[in-house]
């Protein structure tokens, strides 16, 4: 069947009876879905089914700092789909697909430089946790099993990571598929505290003292690893507390446990470097990341881990395959040619650099919006913003749904999250268009919220 790509022809065509939508109010999307239905998007813009031109202002799922259609990006796919276009990972490898790792351990932290690929972040959530158990039961301490995550974390859709994610709505359909044994921190949000700080809170800290008191309730001998976003990104941008990684660090440090850097929205560039741990000065053993290592485009996920986990891993018979897992598609050559090329691109403009001049702009727009109708609170880092809602009495997500859907009909695309909308503009963001998007915001926000 020939695609549809003719705006008033799909307009009136598409029949979205079979189209199962993944987190989405279907009922409430095929009510109207050609508000939200995209067909084309170049630079920072889509536009949807009805001719709008929508500014994507969360570079799609936070995972399109370089805008659409990148002329970079589809030059070196198309070249690869010809050159080679899929190789197994199992007992064979693409060459591109090695060189990347090659990169992506120069780009990490010191001492992070071994890299495992997968297709998502869910993947490399899951991948991640199965190497920490594996680490343990190597080095002779096979009864370290626990994971520990934290409330209103968010680490995809895994058993394992739906286990040590942190939101209730993830979670309560599944419990009996949760993974044993797993337990969480608090998260660190808190209006009464916090609300309109810029970039990280100076309150809450203490709240990192709440992994000693779970270390001593289990006993460290049990514990495996901790896995936490530097930023809370799906909960809508909840920035850490001044000192609160360092602490985590500390007490993982102390008591022989894993911690595990969940990068999968923070990695390659969100916060102004290339992976939070290096803006924070907080530097994990393993570190998860997906989205923007290929720009989006073509699915990608990988960890990142310290040589000395590789390292335990090279034991046993020279033939033995030492890590029963992996993926069809882990290190797949199209999509290691997507990230080759955005890394170039990354690079070559400066791109990590600029997110650090666009980061005051970005804060003095979004908390120009104090005072609007309803806001609670406006919340900032790196390229990341959220605003939150006070409950409206029409039930949850009332205020930001209303203005994320009148956002497609005027041309804004956001992410909404419980009473919050979150932000994360393309690297390649103008000022202007930056302005012109808080600018919409506001519009929006007066009329619906
Ligand atoms: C921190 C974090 N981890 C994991 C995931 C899951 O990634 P994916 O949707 O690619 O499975 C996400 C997705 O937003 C994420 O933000």
């Amino acid at each position: 069947m020939d695609q549809v790509t003719d705006k008033g022809a799909l307009a009136r065509q598409l029949n979205v009876d079979a189209y199962w939508a993944p987190f989405t109010s279907n009922r409430r999307f095929k009510s109207n879905p050609n508000d939200r239905t995209m067909v084309a998007a170049e630079g920072c813009y889509f536009t949807n089914a009805n001719g709008v031109k929508i500014f994507d202002g969360s570079s799609g799922l936070w995972c399109t700092p370089l805008g659409h259609a990148h002329p970079r990006i589809v030059e070196a796919v198309t070249k690869q789909v010809s050159a080679l276009d899929y190789a197994p990972s199992f007992q064979v490898a693409s060459a591109n697909t090695i060189q990347l790792t090659e990169r992506i351990a120069d780009m990490a932290p010191e001492g992070l430089n071994r890299v495992f690929f997968t297709n998502s972040g869910s993947e490399a959530v899951d991948t991640a946790l199965k190497i920490a158990m594996g680490y343990h039961r190597l080095t002779g301490q096979a009864t370290r099993t626990r994971f520990i995550g934290r409330e209103k974390g968010y680490h995809g859709v895994g058993f394992g990571g739906m286990s040590v994610g942190g939101m209730v709505a993830n979670r309560k359909m599944f419990a009996p598929g949760m993974v044993n044994g797993v337990d969480h921190l608090p998260h660190t949000h808190n209006l009464s505290q916090m609300a309109f700080s810029k970039g990280q809170p100076e309150w809450g800290v203490h709240l990192a003292d709440e992994l000693e008191r779970i270390v001593a309730l289990h006993d460290a001998s049990t514990i495996s690893a901790v896995i936490v976003e530097p930023m809370q990104g799906s909960a809508a941008v909840i920035v850490p507390p001044i000192g609160y990684l360092e602490k985590l660090r500390e007490i993982c440090t102390k008591h022989g446990i894993l911690l595990i850097f969940d990068e999968v929205i923070t990695g390659f560039g969100r916060t102004g470097w290339a992976f939070a741990a290096q803006r924070l000065g907080v530097i994990p053993d393993m570190i998860t990341f997906a989205k923007a290592i290929t720009n989006g485009i073509i699915p990608m996920g990988g960890v990142i881990a310290k040589q000395e986990i590789y390292e335990a891993f090279m034991s046993g018979p020279p033939a033995a395959i030492e890590f029963c897992h992996g993926y069809t598609y882990s290190g797949h050559p199209m999509a290691a040619a997507a990230a080759h090329a955005s890394l170039d691109v990354y690079e070559e403009e400066k791109l990590f650099e600029r997110v650090r001049e666009l980061e005051p702009l970005l804060e003095a727009e979004f908390h120009s919006l104090k005072g609007e109708p309803n806001i609670v609170d406006v919340r900032n880092f790196g390229l990341t913003a959220a605003v939150e809602f006070a409950p409206s009495p029409e039930g949850p997500s009332t205020r930001s749904l209303a203005v994320f859907e009148a956002g497609l009909r005027e041309g804004l695309y956001m992410r909404y999250s419980g009473d919050s909308l979150a932000f994360s503009p393309p690297f390649i963001s103008t000022e202007q268009q930056i302005k012109d998007m808080v600018s919409l915001l506001r519009k929006l926000i007066r009329d619906v919220a």
